[in-house]
This record gives C-alpha cells, sequence and structure tokens, in this order.
C-alpha cells in the first residue's frame, strides 16, 4: 500500500506497516512524482508582512512619536544595572527597563512590562551562560538624561521621548527608538465583543460617546481584526493572549551597511527594505526557496552588525518569535534625513534597521565593537563559540538521498580509493530507517549496518545518520508509545497530543523544550536503543524547523502548547536548537564524553553553533544558488556559525558537468564539504561525468586535504577568540568601502583569499585585492604576485579558481594526500611562507590529538611561526600546554626570500645545529628549504645564509 500526499510542494510518502515493497520500485515512483510535481517556491505558502497581523501593526507605526518616557524618578542602580520604569502615556502602561555594563564593550538593555496579567517568555539556552557584567564607572543625571559610563563607552538615556544613544569612545554608533518605533504591546483582556445590531431591521443602538477624551487612547491592537485571532489560508491561530508585539528601532550613523540576521538567500550587505517586505526571522522549511529574497529559511540568528568606514557595531535581539527587520540605508533620502535628524544633526551615511516580534520581551545587547572582528567576538562571548570538530569533519563528506543499502554504501566508498580521492564520511539519509522510525534501521537494506560501519572505520571513515525530530504515530513504535505514555509530546491547546504530517505520514513532536524530554530524547541515542550504530557514527538533524507538511506555513501552529504552559509562538525558532542541544549531549554519552561530537543541522538559532555544524539546505543545480552559497556562509560566519556549508552540486535538479566542476572547487574552500541530491537527481559521485571532471574534482578534494592544518587551526582559533572561520574582505579591511558589497569573494582566516568561479563558459573573472597596495596577494597554483592593483581580471581554466595567500602570512600544509584525515594524522607538514616587502611573515599552527577532549586539558600545541629577515622560527605560543606529536616539518617554501640564499641550518634543543638544504627558483621567486625533519612539538629556528 502506498499513500502520496503531495503538500505545499513537498512530497512525502507514507507505507503501510507491512508493505515490503522494493526500495528501486519506490524510488521509481517517486522519480516520476517528483518530475511532475516538482515546481518553485510557493510563496503563497509563506506570510508576507502584510498577513501577519503583529508586523502589520508594527510597521505602521509613525517615526516621531513615540508614546514612551522614562520616569526619572524611579532610577535605581547598583554597580552594573540601571533600573527605571518607563511609562507609555498612550496607554498607561508602566514597564521596568534595566541597562547592564557587560564584559568587552557591551551594554544589555531588558524591557518588561511591570506588572503583566501573564508572564512573557524571555529566551532559553542561547546565551552560554549568564553574561558577565562590568563595572559602571559613573552615572549622571539631568533633567533630560541619564548618562551611564563604562570604561570607554557610555549609554545615554534621554527621559522625554524615550532613546537611547550607545557611544563607543565618545562616538555615537547606535542609537535605540531615535525614530521612534518602539512598541510594547501589553497583555491585555480580551475586549468584549461588540453588540452586532439586530438582524431583523431593528432600530441600531448608538453608543454612548464618552464625554471627555480617554486620558490613554491606547495603543490601536485592540480594532486590529488579526489581534486575537488570524487565519492564513486554511489555517486558524487562536490568539488566546491577544497582541503582544514587540519592536524597537536602531540607527546606526556612520554606517554605511548592514549585515548578519541570517538566513537568507541574500547578498551579504543586506538591502534596503523601503520598497518590499522587510527581512523575516522564522525558521521555515522553503521548498526550492528562491534567491534575492528576504523571506524565512530554515534559520534564524537575530544578531546585526553596521559597518562603516570608522566603526563597527552591531545588536543582538535576543528572542526566538516570529521576527521581521526593515532595513533603511542612506540611499533611501527622505528617511535617511529623519534619521540624520532625530540621531546627530550631521550628515553622516548612516542605516538603520526596524525589528519586530510577535511575542517576548525587549532584551537587546548593543556590541559596540569598535572593529569588526570585536563585535564578532562580543557576539559569541554572549552566546559562545563551536567547539573544535574532529578533523573528520573538515574532510569531504559523500551523501545522497539516498545510498540505497550497505553493498552501495560500500561500493562509494572503494570506489573514493580505487579513483584516489580523499573521503572521510558517508552519509544516510532517510530511507535507512524502518518506515521512517528513526533509531531503527530498514533490515532488508541494511542486514548489518554494524558490518558497514566496521568497512569503512577500517579505512579511517565515519558515518552520518539521519535523525528528524517528528515521531511516527505509529502503535507499533517504542518512541511512540513511551511519548504517548510519558506525555512527551507537544500539545494542542487542548492538551491532547498535538499530530502534524512528514516523512512517516502522520507524526508527533517530541517537547524538546522540556528538559524531561531531551533527557529521554537522549537515552535513544543509546547503543542498545540505537542499535546497529558505533561510536564512529555521527548524527544529521533535519526538518527541524520543525517541518510539518500539513501545518502554516509548512510548521507547527502558533497555538500549541510546551513546556511551562509557553505557545510556540514564543519559542518557534529555538525548536532545532533544542534537538541539537539533546542530540550533542546524547553524543557525549555515547562516547563516555571521550570524542567530540558531529552534528549537522538544518533549523538553527542564536547558540546553535555550540552544537552543531549548518547547511544551506535544499539549494538548485544552479549557478546562482552556487554564488548564493559564498554570501550565506559569509552570514553565518560573523553571525557565530563558522561551521557551514551548501549542498555540493545543488540539491534539486542535475548539474552539468562544468557546474559540478566550479561547485567543487567553491565548496573544497567552504568549511563544510559535503556533497548531498535529492533523490530524484541522477548519481553524481565525482568519477560520474567525464575523466576530466574526475581530475579536476581529484584535484579540489586534494586541495582540500592539503589545507586542514589551517582549517583546523582556524577553528580552534574560533574556539577561543570567536574569530569567523570565514571572513568578509571589510573584516580585515574595514576602511575599503569597494570590499563593502562583495558577495564573490572570501577570506579564509585572514591569509587566504577565495574567488570561485560563478558564470558558465567564463574565461577570466573579476576579482578585488584588499590592501590598496601595501599588501600583495600571491596565487597558491604559481606564487604570482598580484595586488598593485585592487581590482583586476584573472584568466581562468576549468582547471583553476583564483585563490591567493597573503603577503607577510604563513600557512601550514599537508602535501601526502591519503584517502582520510585519519591517515594524514602523523604526517608531517609543509609551511608557505611569503615574506613582506619588509622580509616578514606570521601564522600560527595549532595541533593536537584531532578527536578527544584532551586539549581541554592542555595536550596541545599551539605554536607562532615567523620569519624575521634572514630567521624563520617556530614558539611555543601557549607555554603550560604539551603535546606528543608524531609530525614534523617536511619542506618550507619561502615565496619572496631575503636575497642570495645558499644554504640554511637549523637549530633546535633535540637536534641541536643541522645543515639543511636549499633551492631557489629564480621563475617564481621561491625559495625551498628541504627536510628540515624537526618535530614539530619543538622550537626551532631556521636559518637561511647567503
Ligand atoms: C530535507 C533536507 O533538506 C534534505 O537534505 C534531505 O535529503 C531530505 N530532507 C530528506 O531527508
Amino acid at each position: 500500500m502506498l499513500t502520496w500526499l503531495y503538500n505545499k510542494g513537498r512530497i512525502s510518502s507514507r507505507r503501510s506497516e507491512n508493505s515490503k515493497m522494493a526500495s528501486y520500485t519506490l524510488i521509481g515512483i517517486f522519480l516520476l512524482c517528483c518530475t511532475v510535481l516538482v515546481t518553485a517556491v510557493s510563496r503563497d505558502n509563506f506570510k508576507s508582512c502584510d498577513q501577519s497581523s503583529f508586523c502589520r501593526r508594527c510597521r505602521k507605526v509613525e517615526p516621531g512619536k513615540t508614546p514612551y518616557e522614562l520616569l526619572s524618578s524611579t532610577v535605581s542602580y547598583n554597580q552594573t544595572t540601571l533600573s527605571a520604569d518607563l511609562f507609555n502615556k498612550d496607554t498607561g502602561i508602566v514597564y521596568i527597563l534595566k541597562l547592564t555594563a557587560l564584559r568587552d564593550n557591551t551594554f544589555r538593555l531588558h524591557i518588561n512590562e511591570k506588572a503583566p496579567l501573564h508572564a512573557r517568555y524571555e529566551v532559553e539556552l542561547a546565551l552560554q551562560a549568564e553574561p558577565q557584567v562590568s563595572k559602571i564607572d559613573s552615572i549622571e543625571k539631568s533633567e533630560e538624561s541619564i548618562t551611564v559610563k563604562s570604561g570607554p563607552n557610555k549609554a545615554v538615556l534621554s527621559v522625554k521621548p524615550f532613546k537611547v544613544d550607545l557611544y563607543s569612545q565618545d562616538e555615537l554608533v547606535i542609537s535605540a527608538n531615535a525614530r521612534g518605533l518602539m512598541r510594547f504591546e501589553h497583555i491585555r483582556t480580551k475586549p468584549e465583543p461588540k453588540q452586532e445590531p439586530e438582524q431583523d431591521g431593528a432600530e441600531k443602538v448608538e453608543e454612548p460617546k464618552p464625554e471627555v477624551e480617554s486620558e490613554h487612547p491606547g495603543d490601536g491592537a485592540d480594532s486590529d481584526p488579526g489581534a486575537w485571532e488570524e487565519n492564513f489560508k486554511s489555517h486558524h491561530d487562536s490568539k488566546p493572549l491577544g497582541p503582544e508585539a514587540i519592536a524597537l528601532d536602531f540607527s546606526f550613523p556612520g554606517a554605511e551597511n548592514v549585515y548578519g540576521i541570517p538566513e537568507h538567500a541574500d547578498s551579504l550587505a543586506l538591502k534596503s527594505t523601503k520598497s518590499k517586505d522587510p527581512y523575516r526571522l522564522y525558521n521555515l522549511d522553503v521548498f526550492e526557496y528562491e534567491l534575492n529574497e528576504g523571506m524565512s529559511l530554515y534559520g534564524a540568528v537575530p544578531v546585526l552588525y553596521a559597518h562603516g568606514k570608522e566603526k563597527t557595531s552591531g545588536i543582538f535581539w535576543h528572542n526566538a518569535a516570529e521576527t521581521w527587520v526593515d532595513i533603511l540605508s542612506t540611499a533611501d533620502n527622505n528617511v535617511v534625513e529623519s534619521i540624520v535628524n532625530f540621531v546627530s544633526g550631521s550628515k553622516k551615511p548612516q542605516v538603520a534597521a526596524h525589528f519586530m516580534s510577535e511575542s517576548g520581551v525587549i532584551d537587546v545587547f548593543f556590541l559596540l565593537g569598535p572593529k569588526p572582528l570585536d563585535a564578532f567576538r562580543q557576539y559569541t562571548l554572549l552566546t559562545g563559540t563551536a567547539p573544535l570538530p574532529q578533523t573528520f569533519a573538515l574532510g569531504y563528506h559523500q551523501s545522497r538521498w539516498n545510498y540505497n543499502d550497505q553493498d552501495d554504501v560500500q561500493q562509494i566508498a572503494d570506489s573514493f580509493d580505487r579513483y584516489d580521492m580523499p573521503m572521510d564520511v558517508m552519509w544516510l539519509d532517510i530511507e535507512y530507517t524502518d518506515g521512517k522510525k528513526y533509531f531503527t534501521w530498514d533490515a532488508r537494506k541494511f542486514p548489518n549496518p554494524v558490518e558497514m560501519i566496521h568497512n569503512l572505520t577500517s579505512k579511517g571513515r565515519k558515518l552520518v545518520v539521519i535523525i528528524d525530530p517528528h515521531i511516527k504515530r505509529d502503535d507499533g513504535y517504542n518512541v511512540h508509545t513511551d511519548a504517548t505514555n510519558m506525555g512527551l509530546y507537544v500539545k494542542n491547546k487542548d492538551g491532547k497530543d498535538y499530530e502534524g504530517w512528514c516523512w512517516p505520514g502522520s507524526s508527533s513532536y517530541l517537547d524538546l523544550f522540556d528538559p524531561k524530554v531531551r533527557e529521554y530524547y537522549m537515552t535513544r541515542y543509546d547503543f542498545n536503543n540505537f542499535q546497529g550504530t558505533t561510536k564512529d557514527v555521527y548524527i544529521w538533524n533535519d526538518m527541524n524547523e520543525p517541518s510539518v507538511f500539513n501545518g502554516p506555513e509548512i510548521t507547527m501552529p502558533k497555538d500549541v502548547i510546551h513546556y511551562g504552559g509557553w505557545e510556540h509562538r514564543d519559542v518557534h525558532n529555538a525548536y532545532g536548537l533544542m534537538q541539537t542541544v539533546a542530540t550533542y549531549e546524547a553524543l557525549m554519552r555515547r562516547s563516555e564524553r571521550s570524542l567530540r561530537p558531529f552534528i549537522l543541522t538544518r533549523s538553527h538559532f542564536a547558540g546553535s553553533q555550540r552544537y552543531a555544524a549548518v547547511w544551506t539546505g535544499d539549494n538548485m543545480a544552479e549557478w546562482d544558488h552556487l554564488k548564493a552559497s559564498f554570501p550565506m556562509c559569509l552570514s553565518l560566519a560573523i553571525s557565530g556559525i563558522s561551521f557551514c556549508g551548501a549542498d555540493v552540486g545543488g540539491f534539486f535538479k542535475n548539474p552539468d558537468a562544468e557546474l559540478f566542476v566550479r561547485w567543487n572547487q567553491a565548496g573544497a574552500w567552504l568549511p563544510f564539504f559535503r556533497q548531498h541530491s535529492h533523490i530524484e537527481t541522477k548519481r553524481r559521485e565525482p568519477w560520474t561525468f567525464n575523466d576530466e571532471v574526475t581530475q579536476i574534482v581529484r584535484e579540489a578534494l586534494r586541495l582540500r586535504y592539503s589545507y586542514l592544518p589551517l582549517w583546523y587551526t582556524l577553528f580552534r582559533e574560533h574556539e577561543v577568540n570567536g574569530t569567523p572561520v570565514l571572513r568578509p574582505i571589510w573584516a580585515h579591511y574595514p576602511t575599503e568601502v569597494e570590499a563593502f558589497g562583495i558577495d564573490e569573494e572570501l577570506l579564509v582566516g585572514d591569509s587566504i583569499l577565495v574567488r570561485p568561479v560563478f558564470e558558465p563558459g567564463v574565461t577570466d573573472v573579476t576579482v578585488y585585492l584588499p590592501g590598496e597596495g601595501k599588501v600583495s596577494w600571491y596565487d597558491i597554483d604559481t606564487m604570482q604576485q598580484h595586488g598593485q592593483q585592487s581590482t583586476l581580471t584573472v584568466p581562468v581554466t576549468l582547471h583553476k579558481i583564483p585563490v591567493y595567500q597573503r603577503s607577510g602570512s604563513i600557512v601550514p600544509r599537508k602535501m601526502r594526500i591519503r584517502r582520510s584525515t585519519v591517515a594524514m594524522k602523523n604526517d608531517p607538514y609543509t609551511l608557505v611562507v611569503i615574506a613582506d616587502n619588509n622580509g616578514k611573515a606570521t601564522g600560527t599552527l595549532y595541533i593536537d590529538d584531532e578527536v578527544s577532549f584532551e586539549y581541554r586539558n592542555g595536550k596541545y600545541l599551539y605554536l607562532r611561526l615567523s620569519l624575521v629577515g634572514n630567521n624563520l622560527s617556530s614558539k611555543i605560543l601557549d607555554k603550560v600546554a604539551s603535546y606528543e606529536t608524531k609530525s614534523c616539518l617536511e619542506r618550507v617554501d619561502i615565496v619572496n626570500p631575503p636575497k642570495g640564499i645558499k644554504s640554511a641550518h637549523l637549530t633546535s634543543k633535540n637536534l641541536g645545529k643541522v645543515a639543511l638544504e636549499t633551492k631557489y627558483n629564480p621563475h617564481n621567486n621561491v625559495l625551498v628549504v628541504r627536510k628540515p625533519s624537526v618535530n614539530m612539538g619543538e622550537e626551532w629556528t631556521i636559518e637561511l645564509l647567503n
């Protein structure tokens, strides 16, 4: 028996319990259906701002008329926090405002109702811990304002009208409510319905008019027909608490652009929304998403950065409800005029944003920079960084929906060896399960999963399997019966278990906001519950927006109830985060806390980086989608989520050979490097096109593996310092206005610049090389020098995309490429040194056991590599740490070396003084130092001799 459901552009299969239909037949039918049914994004499945009553109300607020005033007589403070009452003169409602000075140039502004009729939701688990406070140095009060000084920063709260100005080193960088768009809808009782006039022509009774105007005319929400209930398509939202939206505007004087608030398939620099819908943050499963759009996607990270030539700042809007963000740019003349008046009286460029959320409280963090990397770090101090992954996770991943059975998995893995291509991880999508019951196996296709896994691990490889959050409502499925009996599901408002439709058919959803439910969920991953898996199996959490095929906007209704009585409306954007919180802890337990977990999640929120990597979901095998993968991952990277990638080759449709090649070449430079495709696509393992493609993809994969020491070092530095692994050009060249809008390039760390080919049939591409001529960029293949001009046209062949290393940098590599990262662990290093005009270069290298948490007990090496004149050296940066590595230094390439070098010698404690062979190549100006053979755990110096 087979039931097909095509719902909102989604296709789902449901097989009856007894169905043993061969999977090939299933896939065949699926293919047929998909070909007919696949269409582009169905926009009308998703709301516009106009179709969302709270967005409409917030967007309608007129600038310059804020009703909020600070009641100065109520101001009190302690060493770190100022508190005061805030009054809305239109509604008579009083709020409590708290402004707290935090560590590292950060302030937190928190506003809630003073006496709410119901508690309002405060987000959980996005922050890594309670933020560390900082001392307030002084508070000055005048009739008009209160000035709070902390370190080099100050916050000035204007009393009437209310606004907050944030200064970094005496320069105004952020102003909240400068445009007066703040709105805080208090929780209220539902107004009595107006008496309808009699139908039968009886006389209409006029309501008596009040003799005097009410002291508080209200906020207008009561007259909005969508305030107490709302329909969207066939879905009804009962809104038992009525209107409860919050909104606040932020102006950024001096900023040219704003960035962040992923996830959107759009440019990195956010566009003005003056004549279109605001950017939306509401985690959704958008089928065949469109590009250049502010529509919601799978994730929502409400952090936004404002960047100008002089300063970078940011705000983190700590709210998990549906949120819309309007952006106004300097180009929006009239509006900017008014911002200028409100904010500074000067005609600087400035950008403004207006955040509007459906519920919750105003809880906003001001990140005062002043440089881009400062603002990024300040955000990760709040929400955390990604823990260092095992090296395998940085290798190449091979996935498709689906590898059919265990022989298929074996054959694919073997083919990588046959074609001499490195590969670390095989992936299994939903068809490995028994009828989409997660934590089970289809015993016919996978009769012996442990054997299959051992075959992989014997070659140093791993397996990742998918686990979605929906649970099949099947009385023979123990997870369902447990969840039913123990009351673990999300509830309808009538208290019954909520039922929706997903891959297995009728499904319910674990209420992962409940710590008790998370605890139960973790036990599902125990080896005795998830049989057929081993420690070498890692997890893919998909469909966790959550995706509900028959729900409003393909997700859960907003009025279903979670732990603590909170409505889904309050917590929606954090549902996926909760799943990864549980999965992460479960994986920790599977290895007795000894192995670093690897999880891939589709839905994400602020803080997701602490648990999982993210990919950009169901993209398409189209050139523009390849191009979009760069700004999408960059936006995530600056928003804390460095571990990002896109389905290589495109998920939907079939790439042609050229697109496939270009996608592999570009994908090799994103942190998460996985090929994945839809069940209806043609097989596209790297050898399935032609010999030339096989050869070029092999080169791309091998190049990726040769740079693993750099990736690994950058991930470690991200964990410690919050520096994104990928960075936009302006992160390091903040004054170069030409770079503010670049989407085609990115920096890997601060030393590698990548500009893939994003168009078919081109023979050259335009590259922007930052540094204003003071920095040179060297082609990593030829070591040819560039950078005297900032914009150049670079010829490309199918074999090549432009990638450069910066002058003054030292990049560690491993040049002996093997079948997997594990096999390369003890291999020797090569250093690529590019001397700048002063003969200097620096770099870092991080080494540890690549799998365990021992590095947290000081078992690692962190090395500073430097070239000064004729001396190249390695110094241990963190002396309290140590690690016994088997790897040694195999070779050093010095580009632009000191003149006339004939030989070299190395000095180290264990080796003493050793003569080394050198060879200078005048064609590319590279000096090669051969076989220093010193162990990387030693400090050493190589002296270059004339
Ligand atoms: C949706 C995911 O985005 C996709 O990658 C996956 O293949 C399908 N679900 C099936 O699990």
